[in-house]
């Protein structure tokens, strides 16, 4: 968010000051993970390539398996050390940093859990990335000899979410995991299904005047953005988030950076979308070719104005320019509570997780 020149310049002056010590929400933030590293020749495994249809990519990888054993082989274009998060069943979360090109045992008969029944069954396993700018290479899965992965069934419905490094976690516990996963560019709508739900949330750094980006660019471009999506989706709903552009002490107080962020300019962009004029006859854009077309039928409205204004505080901003955990989960908690009502979805986090 912002200049990333301004986070740099304040990254060096912080690194100057701060030990190894780094605190999150009060607390020392561990950096000393287990070491899961093992040299496979010495196990006997049942291995699964990483297009095996019963690993599924729903945000993170995640399948069910027989048997207490779970390594995997992570190819050289994996991030190298970067910390992955992953569970079994609805158990804690366990962290990990991954080696590049190496074989790590991430579940065994002695990992804690492993010995209980319950409403998962079969154990499941899935796993996160905790970071948002990197990545591992899935080469293969290995379960104990003699079981087997099994596919589990897929999610009835889909949000995907459009953002930057707001969206993505950026400077939050765990980022990534405590956040929305990160969208490969670009994105192949051909190999993905249908999302029901996009929700847009960009555009912060664009406002930023360093990145020198005229309204009228930024306007067109959302917009493009909506009519592609539509294009692709034309079932799917659009929720655009309004941008909010952290707080300034004024005197004794703190006040938003209101009205940057495009906030009317936005809301005029999805009042237009929501317009009989519009609906009647909408546009698809076709980001391949450039092209702009009419789709010659009648939409119902699609697009969605969600309303950040007044949700934060200034103290849910950290210092680096991004929500804190508490921010980010304030906006999610609205975001969730707004689709909700907006589209009569059920909260989920009622049974096993
Ligand atoms: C990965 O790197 C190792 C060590 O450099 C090398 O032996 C291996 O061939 C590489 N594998 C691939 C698929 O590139
Ligand atoms: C594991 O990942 C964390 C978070 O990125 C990092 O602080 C730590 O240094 C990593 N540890 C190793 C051994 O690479
Ligand atoms: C800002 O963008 C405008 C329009 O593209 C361009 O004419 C101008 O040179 C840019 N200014 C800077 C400082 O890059
Ligand atoms: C967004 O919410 C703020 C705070 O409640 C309100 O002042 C503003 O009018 C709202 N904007 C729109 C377009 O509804």
């Amino acid at each position: 968010m912002w200049s990333l020149r301004n986070v740099a310049v304040f990254g060096l002056t912080l690194l100057s000051q701060a030990s190894a010590t780094i605190l999150q929400n009060g607390q020392v933030r561990p950096t000393n993970f287990p070491d899961t590293r093992i040299d496979p020749s010495a196990f006997s495994f049942k291995t699964y390539p990483a297009d095996a249809t019963e690993i599924s990519y729903k945000g993170r990888i995640k399948f069910a398996y027989t048997g207490k054993t779970v390594a995997i082989s992570f190819g050289n274009l994996t991030s190298d050390s970067v910390l992955v998060g992953y569970r079994i069943g609805g158990l804690d979360w366990m962290f990990t940093n991954i080696t590049a090109g190496a074989t790590h045992l991430l579940v065994s008969p002695e990992t804690p859990g492993s010995d209980l029944a319950g409403p998962i069954n079969p154990w499941t396993f899935e796993m996160r990335v905790t970071n948002w700018a990197f990545g591992i290479q899935l080469n293969a899965v290995h379960v104990a000899a003699g079981e087997k992965l099994i596919k589990l069934p897929d999610f009835g419905r889909r949000i995907e979410v459009i953002g930057d490094s707001l969206a993505s976690g950026m400077y939050t516990s765990y980022e990534g995991l405590s956040s929305w996963p990160k969208k490969p560019e670009p994105w192949d709508f051909s190999k993905r299904p249908a999302a029901d739900i996009v929700v847009i949330n960009i555009g912060t750094n664009d406002n930023n005047k360093a990145n020198n980006v005229s309204t009228t660019a930024y306007i067109d471009a959302l917009t493009k953005l909506i009519q592609g999506v539509h294009g692709k989706w034309p079932k799917a709903q659009v929720v655009v988030m309004s941008l909010w552009l952290g707080f300034y002490q004024s005197g004794n107080t703190y006040l938003p950076n209101a009205p940057e962020g495009w906030v009317n300019e936005i809301y005029q962009m999805v009042k237009w979308f929501n317009s009989d004029d519009y609906l009647r006859n909408p546009v698809i854009y076709d980001g391949v070719t450039k092209k702009t077309s009419r789709t010659g039928r009648k939409a119902k409205p699609f697009v969605h104005h969600f309303n950040t204004s007044g949700i934060l505080q200034h103290n849910d901003i950290g210092p680096q320019w991004h929500p804190t955990d508490v921010g980010a989960i304030k906006v999610a908690s609205h975001l969730q509570q707004f689709i909700r009502m907006k589209f009569d979805w059920e909260f989920y986090a009622t049974g096993p997780e």
